[in-house]
Parts: C-alpha cells; sequence; structure tokens
C-alpha cells in the first residue's frame, strides 16, 4: 500500500511516497481503508524531529492519528462493527497512509450529517478538549475562562461547557471574536485588543488554558480567583502556589478512553451542537502532505487541516 512519511528528520520537503505492507487486523481490531486525515501541529513536530527524545521511533515513520475511513477487515472478537461501516478513527501513528489497523476501541460510527473533512479533523483535537474539562472538574456555577477559544481545541471545548451548562469566558484574536461568540461563549475578549489584566482580573474559577504553546499562561494565573484551578494543555503558570490556584497539565492517562469521548462528540454532533472548522482540503498525495506540513509550521492555520 502507499503512505506518506519520511526516512529522515528535517523541513516538510522530507516527505516521500513510500509503499508499505499492508496491515492486518488483531483479534480485537480492525483495518481501514483511510478516506481522508487529519494534520495536526504534532505531525510536524515528530517530522522536525523535536519529539525524537520524547517519542523515539524508527524510519519510516508515517505521521497521522486523525483519519476517517471504511471497515475492510474486522478481528475476530470485534463486535458491533462491520466491514463497510464508516468511522472515525484515533491510531497512535500511521494515518497518512492508503489503509490503517487500529484496536477498535479507538474507533466510532462517523455520524451520517458529519462530512468527510469535519470526521477527518475530529478525534485528536475533540478527545483533548473533552477531556480537559473532566480534569478541569467544574462545578455547578463556577465560572470558565477558556484562552484560545478560537482554536481547533478550544472551540470544541467551548461548545462542550456550554452544553454541560457553565458559563464560558472565551479568550481569542479580535478577528475571531464573533466565531468564538457563535460557538456559545457568554462573553468573549480579544487578547490582542482588551486590557485583559483588567476586564478579566480574579473572574474565574477555572482557566483552561488552550492558546498556541500554553501563550496566556504567564498573565493567565491573574485571571483565576484564589483557591481556583489553571488547567493547561502545554505550560503552566509560575507561582500559582501563592495564589493557591491548582495548576494542572493535562496528560492523557490510561482511563481517558476515546470512544467514550468520540460517541460524546459523534452525540453532540447529532444533537446539532458541535460546530467543527476545517481550514483547508489538500490533496491526499505527496503535494498536498508537503503543503499542509508547511502551512502547520507557519502556525497560522485557522481549523484544521485535512488530506482527502
Ligand atoms: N491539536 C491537538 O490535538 C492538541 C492536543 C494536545 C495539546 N495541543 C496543544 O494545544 C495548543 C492548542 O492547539 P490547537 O490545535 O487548538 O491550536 P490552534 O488551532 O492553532 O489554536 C491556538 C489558539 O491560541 C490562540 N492564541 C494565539 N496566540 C495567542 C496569544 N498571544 N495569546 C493568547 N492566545 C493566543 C489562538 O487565537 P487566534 O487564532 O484567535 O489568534 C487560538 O485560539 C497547542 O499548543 C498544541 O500543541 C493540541
Amino acid at each position: 500500500m502507499k503512505a506518506l512519511g519520511f526516512t529522515k528528520y528535517g523541513d516538510p520537503e522530507v516527505f516521500e511516497e513510500l509503499e508499505l505492507p499492508k496491515p492486518k487486523a488483531s483479534e480485537k481490531g480492525v483495518v481501514i481503508k483511510v478516506l481522508a486525515a487529519g494534520v495536526n501541529p504534532y505531525d510536524g513536530l515528530l517530522r522536525s524531529g523535536a519529539m525524537q527524545k520524547m517519542r523515539p521511533l524508527e524510519f519510516p515513520i508515517v505521521p497521522g492519528s486523525d483519519i476517517v475511513g471504511e471497515i475492510t477487515e474486522i478481528g475476530s472478537k470485534v463486535k458491533n462493527y462491520a466491514v463497510g461501516d464508516i468511522v472515525i478513527g484515533h491510531p497512535a501513528i500511521g494515518g497518512y497512509s492508503e489503509y490503517v489497523a487500529t484496536p477498535s476501541y479507538n474507533v466510532v460510527k462517523k455520524p451520517k450529517e458529519m462530512t468527510i473533512e469535519e470526521a477527518a479533523g475530529l478525534a485528536s483535537v475533540g478527545i483533548t478538549a473533552y477531556y480537559a474539562l473532566q480534569v478541569a472538574k467544574l462545578k455547578k456555577g463556577e465560572k470558565l475562562i477558556i484562552l484560545g477559544a478560537s482554536g481547533a481545541v478550544g472551540s470544541i471545548a467551548v461548545q462542550i461547557a456550554k452544553e454541560q451548562g457553565h458559563k464560558v469566558i472565551g479568550v481569542a484574536s479580535s478577528k475571531n471574536a464573533d466565531y468564538v461568540s457563535a460557538l456559545g461563549a457568554d462573553h468573549v475578549f480579544s487578547y490582542d485588543r482588551d486590557d485583559l489584566s483588567q476586564v478579566l482580573h480574579n473572574k474565574a474559577n477555572v482557566v483552561l488554558d488552550m492558546s498556541f504553546g500554553g501563550k496566556g499562561s504567564a498573565e493567565g494565573l491573574h485571571y483565576v480567583k484564589r483557591g481556583g484551578r489553571y488547567v493547561s494543555l502545554t505550560s503552566l503558570p509560575e507561582n500559582a502556589d501563592e495564589k493557591k490556584v491548582k495548576a494542572i497539565r493535562m496528560k492523557r492517562s490510561k482511563d481517558m478512553k476515546d470512544k467514550e469521548a468520540l460517541g460524546y462528540l459523534a452525540d453532540l454532533y447529532r444533537a446539532h451542537k458541535l460546530q467543527l472548522k476545517t481550514a483547508e482540503v489538500l490533496t491526499f498525495d505527496l503535494r498536498g502532505v508537503i503543503g499542509a506540513h508547511q502551512l502547520i509550521d507557519k502556525k497560522q492555520v485557522a481549523g484544521k487541516l485535512i488530506l482527502k
């Protein structure tokens, strides 16, 4: 089968078309013919070599943890799926391929109304947003500030938090303020227009920092009330102890099940309560993958990049 990967670290141009053996389904797994794959900033880190110490892998490396596709083979112990089902998958790696084998607990059926592009971009960001809110353990009546509310993860977190009945203040750039309001945020402030240290001072019980690379963390501590929580996908603010703020760096644990998060998000979508934003669809070939990684490296992508 064909796959798009690399045999050395470097710029997007290191990608090449590879010929690899077609994978087989394990007893509890499925093989998916990939219809489209999402491209994440994480894939760019894998390619550049920035992740090589943290996650040593052998070449060739084929990135890709977000896919949508058709099941072509099922393992002997797999229930509830059949050949021909169109599913959203979250394999550990290898999504930029014609076929992917993955355990069936990493897949859910695609809602009929969800487009292939939307489905291809959902898994990583959706699962992250879902579990970040669980880690935040919001109680009824607590106020939540989401930094990076316009981002791929943050935009989903806004919608889940609203569905769960919380009051949400979103922070994004002024050009995305209307978008964040349309997602349901009760108030939106902009890091490039408003004086956040003024308007958000001690406003929230919980800050969820989903800004790119934790850009909000230096300031964000001022937005949390004494005794509150600061949950970040990346960096944590210093001196959280002085304010008795619990600072939590979100990490995946084995209790966080892809199927639970993806099932929840699929139901939310079916109920018309989840908007998903696609930034650009590129062709699922060498040119497309290089173009997508060039965009990822520029860090100015609004929405998900999809290879189809
Ligand atoms: N994608 C994933 O599945 C995943 C999983 C785990 C962790 N993460 C990490 O989580 C972070 C967000 O990921 P993402 O995919 O959602 O990124 P993204 O789509 O690029 O979103 C980044 C967000 O950060 C905001 N932002 C940019 N500059 C800012 C600044 N100076 N101050 C405050 N906010 C600023 C952006 O606002 P504007 O666009 O309105 O300027 C946008 O809302 C990244 O650091 C990523 O590595 C991502």
